[in-house]
């Protein structure tokens, strides 16, 4: 089987990851990208071999692609997406897929209308200890799951917060810190949907706005299985984790303090934990572990699979046997636009002081 040509646009803080966890895979192969910052895209070049372009439409028309990998700013997601459809490539679009449901409708009707096919970059479904904690719930390991809960608290004060920039999220709109519920909380949505096998009914929450003062972030979901989902961030505060508390990351990805390459101690590396009937996990989705305690005790489960980066990989070579060999779409574009939703939902219940019923 020929290589999927892949063509990426933006090479920032993860286009670069993709391409760099793309060299490892023999599915795909990128040939070309488009970046409009000369110096990255100048780097970029120095690693890997591809056909440059500044002006993502030109890279668009001038080159046989299969897959345009969207890896640009927020805010910028919508046109991309819509002009890699016009030109008859297939889409795979990082999270979030917009700033806005309404963008994000708009990106799933253009692509539906240039007959290619939207792929929802949900990279934590491919995270391995995601993926076997999924398979453990599937197989009944822990019974009905009943809640799902995901914090990330802590940073170096208001002044050390991330911020993502207004290319990102404009002023006024949803927005805040790399490492809250807009830009971060979005993952948790679709995977504990996805974990679940549910869907959200009603959401109570509060989420940062682009450019003002933090405050604390929360969302509560109520999935229609019956399951509580619950997420809280800040990030303009300090941690409370203990010297004794953490462990040694066997993968890469993101802390709250950015970054963080394998190996490295973590004093609170990122987790979700799920709760059952029978049994509930523990999951290190970066650090790759995972744990599962029932009624016989606690156990670290073996997990397969690349752990992170090479999750974007694993990703990519999805989306390859999906287009090359007609396999079901694992993410499809309305995933994306089902977090958004709830995310919408959650901003809307604060203002009106209410639940609010998603759809
Ligand atoms: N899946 C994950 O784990 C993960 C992690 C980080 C970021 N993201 C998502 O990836 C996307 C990009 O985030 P980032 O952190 O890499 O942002 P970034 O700001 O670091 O990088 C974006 C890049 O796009 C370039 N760019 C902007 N407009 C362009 C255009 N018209 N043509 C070509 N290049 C253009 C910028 O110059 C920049 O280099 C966001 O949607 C973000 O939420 C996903």
């Amino acid at each position: 089987m020929a290589k999927l040509k892949v063509a990426i646009v933006g090479l920032g803080g993860v286009g670069a990851i993709h391409l760099e966890a793309y060299r490892a895979s023999r599915a795909v192969e990128v040939v070309a990208a488009a970046e409009i910052d000369p110096a990255r895209l100048q780097a970029a070049q120095a690693r890997h071999d591809f056909k440059a372009y500044a002006d993502y439409k030109e890279m668009l028309t001038g080159e046989s692609i299969d897959l345009v990998v969207v890896a640009t700013p927020v805010s910028t997601h919508e046109a991309v997406t819509i002009a890699a459809a016009k030109a008859g490539h297939h889409v795979l679009c990082e999270k979030p897929l917009a700033v806005e449901v309404a963008q994000a409708k708009r990106m799933i009707k253009a692509c539906k209308a240039a007959g290619v096919t939207l792929f929802y970059g949900a990279t934590y479904r491919q995270l391995p200890a995601l993926r076997a904690a999924r398979d453990l719930v599937v197989q009944g390991a822990i019974g009905e799951v009943r809640l799902m809960r995901e914090q990330e608290v802590g940073g170096t004060g208001p002044e050390g917060r991330q911020i993502m920039g207004f290319a990102h999220y404009p002023q006024g709109g949803p927005g805040g810190s790399g490492f809250g519920l807009v830009d971060h909380g979005i993952h948790l949505i679709d995977a504990f949907g996805w974990l679940s096998r549910s869907t959200v009914e009603t959401v109570f929450g509060r989420g940062n706005i682009s450019g003002a003062d933090a405050f604390p972030e929360y969302l509560l979901m109520n999935f229609r299985s019956g399951a509580l989902g619950h997420l809280l961030y800040e990030d303009s505060t300090f941690p409370t984790s203990l010297p004794g508390e953490g462990m040694f990351s066997w993968g890469a990805g993101w802390d709250i303090n950015g970054y963080v390459p394998p190996g490295l101690w973590q004093s609170a590396p990122g987790c979700i934990h799920v709760h059952g009937s029978r049994g509930a996990l523990r999951i290190f989705h970066y650090a790759n572990a995972l744990f599962l305690t029932d009624k016989d005790g606690t156990r670290q489960i073996e997990l397969e699979g690349r752990p992170a980066p090479g999750h974007f990989a694993a990703q990519v070579e999805s989306c390859a046997r999906s287009i090359q060999d007609g396999a079901p779409v694992e993410v499809p574009g309305e995933a994306g636009l089902a977090a958004l939703e709830v995310l919408e939902a959650a901003y809307r219940s604060f203002e009106e002081k209410r639940m609010v019923t998603v759809r």
